[in-house]
């Protein structure tokens, strides 16, 4: 009979093998430009992470510093912008090919969950920039969330906005694609819908 212990040795199994994570043959349908939006987001994720872990390391002080970190602060702001033009662009691919089918919800879940972590993340990030544009986003977005009954979220709280950007919603962000990766690895892409005009036609009779 199945228990805790035989389920999980289960899961793991599957999760950690090499066939999940190293597959050596791809359905042919997901060969094309539009099955790789989805890793052009968690690439440009990668250089996000990399890039916001050296301005943190580096300090508010030193982001303009210099030459490189000029450099790498634009890095961080180029792959935020292709963070969110990609993930649009997979977003549109899996709605117009039904991915949720096939047992895909909680894929679809993650995905969507992440999109809306996303968001606060990447505000956050214009928030803790220091000029007069972070000042006037921060007061009027705390007047929207004072407006809304969540004057707890201090947007103007420097120091928070700086814990939530590049602890918090970060680290969640990372843990929720992660899952919604695995769980593309373990359910695989999503097939096409059915070809419905090579469909053949009722009673048989071709026109
Ligand atoms: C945070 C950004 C996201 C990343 C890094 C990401 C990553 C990926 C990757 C690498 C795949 C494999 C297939 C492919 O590349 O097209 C995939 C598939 C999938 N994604 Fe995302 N995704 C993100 C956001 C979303 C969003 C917003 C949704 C929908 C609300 C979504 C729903 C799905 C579904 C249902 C699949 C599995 C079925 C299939 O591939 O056909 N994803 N995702």
């Amino acid at each position: 009979m199945a228990n805790w212990t035989v389920e999980s040795k289960r899961m793991l199994g599957q999760v950690l093998s090499a066939d999940t994570w190293l597959p050596t043959e791809m359905p042919e349908y997901a060969q094309g430009f539009m099955y790789m939006l989805g890793s052009l987001t968690a690439s440009s994720f990668v250089v996000l992470c990399l890039s916001g872990i050296l301005l943190a390391m580096k300090g508010p002080a030193s982001w303009t510093a210099n030459e490189a970190m000029r450099f790498v602060a634009a890095t961080h702001f180029w792959s935020v912008q292709a963070f969110f033009f990609f993930m649009m662009l997979h977003l549109w691919r899996v709605f117009f090919t039904g991915a949720w089918r096939g047992g895909r919800g909680m894929t679809w879940l993650l995905g969507a969950v992440a999109f809306l972590i996303a968001i606060p993340t990447a505000f956050t990030g214009f928030l803790i920039n220091g000029d007069l544009y972070s000042e006037w986003n921060a007061v009027q977005a705390k007047d929207g969330l004072n407006a809304m009954g969540l004057g707890w979220v201090n947007l103007t709280n420097g120091g928070q906005m700086m814990g939530m950007h590049i602890v918090v919603l970060p680290l969640t962000l990372t843990v929720v694609i992660g899952l919604h990766i695995t769980l593309v690895r373990m359910k695989s892409v999503v097939p096409p819908y059915p070809d419905l005009n090579s469909a053949p036609s009722e009673g048989g009779a071709e026109s």
